[in-house]
């Protein structure tokens, strides 16, 4: 049977109804866990599923090249909200938030190589979990056409 033939079989079946032999896990929705705080997002949550990428990358232009902070879209308001009650993290655990979701898109993000996955005060609270990044200072100068535009510490 060609390719065709068996695309074309599967979709009968499908559109008969009958039953396609399961694959687990393979169409199940990911389990995205409630904020833990706040009533509302930055923006409606439904452009924020499609957009936050946009919003976030914006926000980082902004302060990396701008020096502009306290941005309504920042990475830090993100995680003091969307950190999960179990971790206290956006991505440690499979279930954290910005994991649950791109491990089930297979989206890979470099973020958390640099930026703290934790609300800063439980990072403060950890010292050693938080050595690796860059939530506070340390590295304005590795980031990315940091040095020149922003010179003084992160908060
Ligand atoms: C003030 C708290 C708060 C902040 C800050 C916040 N969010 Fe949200 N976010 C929420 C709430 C509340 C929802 C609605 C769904 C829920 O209750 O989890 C939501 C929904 C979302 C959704 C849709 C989730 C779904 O169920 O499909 C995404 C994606 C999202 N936020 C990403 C972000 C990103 C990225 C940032 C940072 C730029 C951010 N949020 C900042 C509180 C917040
Ligand atoms: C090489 C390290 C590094 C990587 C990787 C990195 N960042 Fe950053 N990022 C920084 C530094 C340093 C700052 C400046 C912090 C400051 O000055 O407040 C920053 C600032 C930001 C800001 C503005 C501050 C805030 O909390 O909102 C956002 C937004 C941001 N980054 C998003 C991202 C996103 C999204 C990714 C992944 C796509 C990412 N960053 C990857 C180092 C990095
Ligand atoms: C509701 C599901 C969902 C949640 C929750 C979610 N993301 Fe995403 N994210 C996606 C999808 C889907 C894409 C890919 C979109 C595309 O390729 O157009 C994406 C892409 C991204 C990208 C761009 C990656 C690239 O290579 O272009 C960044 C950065 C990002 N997400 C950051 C985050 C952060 C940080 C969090 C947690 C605060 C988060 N996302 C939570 C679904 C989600």
């Amino acid at each position: 049977m060609s390719a065709r033939a068996v695309l074309a079989a599967a979709t009968t079946l499908l559109s008969l109804g009958l039953s396609v032999p399961a694959m687990p896990g393979a169409f199940a929705a990911p389990v995205i866990e409630r904020a833990a705080k706040g009533e509302r997002c930055v923006e409606e949550t439904a452009s924020m599923r499609r957009n936050h990428m946009r919003f976030l990358e914006h926000t980082r232009d902004a302060t990396v090249r701008g020096g502009i902070r306290g941005n309504k879209h920042s990475l830090k308001g993100c995680i003091d909200c969307h950190a999960s009650r179990a971790t206290g993290s956006v991505a440690q655990a499979s279930g954290d938030f910005c994991v649950a979701c791109h491990a089930y898109t297979a989206v890979k993000i470099d973020c958390f190589d640099c930026h703290a996955t934790k609300p800063a005060a439980a990072v403060a609270a950890a010292p050693s979990a938080a050595a690796a990044t860059v939530s506070t200072a340390a590295s304005a100068a590795s980031a990315p056409a940091a040095s020149a535009s922003s010179p003084e510490a992160p908060k």
